[in-house]
């Protein structure tokens, strides 16, 4: 399995993990089919935007690489812009990844959206957007 010099980068160095403890939205969820599981972290201000993002994810080098590139790619950046990251964004920022680990990059645009989620339930915003679970990928 040959994976690009930006999976590498971001598996051996991988952006924005930890926790963040007064964040905003929470997400947590698991890929069915491998039993990895991944959190994310949402800082949001008032104007909607994602101030800091941070992720830990229990999972595979593919998860990891593209839940960093995924915080890099949200952070700064409107929560409506956030959710139109969808995996395949993820993964072409990555120079691409093998096809049988495309559907570890599902955990992180689904741990995103699952965050927002919580943030609009927190703030008695509606959800009104589809969470793609990793599970119902390929
Ligand atoms: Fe589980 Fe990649 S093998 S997320």
């Amino acid at each position: 399995m040959k994976y690009s010099e930006k999976v590498m980068d971001h598996f051996t160095n991988p952006r924005n993990v930890g926790e963040i403890e007064d964040a905003d939205g929470v997400g947590v969820v698991g890929n069915a089919k491998c039993g990895d599981i991944m959190k994310m972290y949402l800082k949001i201000d008032e104007n909607d935007v994602i101030t800091d993002c941070k992720f830990k994810t229990f999972g595979c080098g593919a998860a990891i690489a593209t839940s960093s590139m995924a915080t890099e790619l949200v952070k700064g950046h409107t929560i409506e812009e956030a959710l139109k990251l969808t995996n395949s964004v993820v993964v072409e920022a990555l120079d691409g990844l093998p096809p049988v680990k495309v559907h570890c990059s599902v955990l992180a645009e689904e741990a995103i959206k699952t965050a927002v989620a919580d943030y609009y339930q927190k703030i008695g915003r509606p959800v009104d957007f589809e969470i793609e679970k990793a599970h119902d990928d390929e």
